[in-house]
């Protein structure tokens, strides 16, 4: 059997460049990997399941937060058990953009969700996986919703207020206070092309460790 593969996640508020930084690191992959062996993927969504929950959520439709929580983790559930874990087990590198930290940002320090109970809940929807490497885009507020009311319609999450934002920011620095050897910041308000670069720096170290090549 492959060796396990390599887990990597892209976090931060919304219109901070995640999208954009996975992208990116997916074409520098593609230069020493063949295609076969990344995944490039997205929460919510992911599998045809995940996908139709995705639409669900990013309807401007009011909500009880602990009822987006189960929706958001019945499509990790789904994302991880069926794409995420095989694609781990046969040795493949998986990026992911948006995972369980947005759940704690967003959930926990956005909406005020108890952090142990969504802790718990979100052990089963991973199936106990952990990213190896998580990349935080760290952006002040402002700049990321100028971005977003760029490209246009706000969906439920991009019309909250900018508090909620705030929060969400917040919580992610928090939460890579806690976790400083998994979850590396990045300034996000540098040149598309310096983030990749600094990014890059991590991921070669996870997906080429010394003495691999
Ligand atoms: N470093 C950067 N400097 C300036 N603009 C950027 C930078 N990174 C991304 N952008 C632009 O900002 C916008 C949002 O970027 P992107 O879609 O990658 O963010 P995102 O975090 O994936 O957003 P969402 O949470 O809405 O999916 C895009 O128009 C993108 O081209
Ligand atoms: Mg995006």
């Amino acid at each position: 059997m492959a060796r396990w593969g390599k887990f990597i996640t892209f976090e931060g508020i919304d219109g901070s460049g995640k999208s954009t930084l996975a992208g990116g690191i997916y074409r520098r992959l593609l230069e020493s990997l063949p295609k076969e062996r990344i995944i490039l993927t997205h929460e919510p969504g992911g599998t045809p399941f995940a996908n139709s929950l995705r639409e669900t959520l990013s309807k401007n439709v009011d909500r009880e937060p602990m009822a987006e929580l189960f929706t958001l983790l019945a499509s990790r559930y789904d994302h991880t058990k069926r794409l995420i874990i095989p694609a781990l087990q046969n040795g493949k590198v998986v990026l992911c953009d948006r995972y369980s930290d947005s759940t704690f940002a967003y959930q926990v320090f956005g909406k005020g969700l108890e952090y142990h109970t969504v802790a718990r809940l979100n052990k089963i929807a991973t199936l106990g996986i952990k990213p190896k490497l998580t990349l935080l885009i760290d952006i002040p507020v402002e700049i990321a919703l100028d971005r977003l009311a760029e490209k246009g319609k706000l969906d439920h999450y991009e019309s909250l207020d900018v508090h909620f934002f705030e929060r969400v920011r917040y919580g992610y620095l928090a939460l890579a206070k806690r976790a400083k050897r998994r979850i590396k910041v990045l300034d996000g308000t540098q040149s598309k092309e310096k983030i990749l670069d600094e990014a890059w720096g991590y991921v070669f170290e996870v997906v080429f460790p010394q003495g691999s090549v």
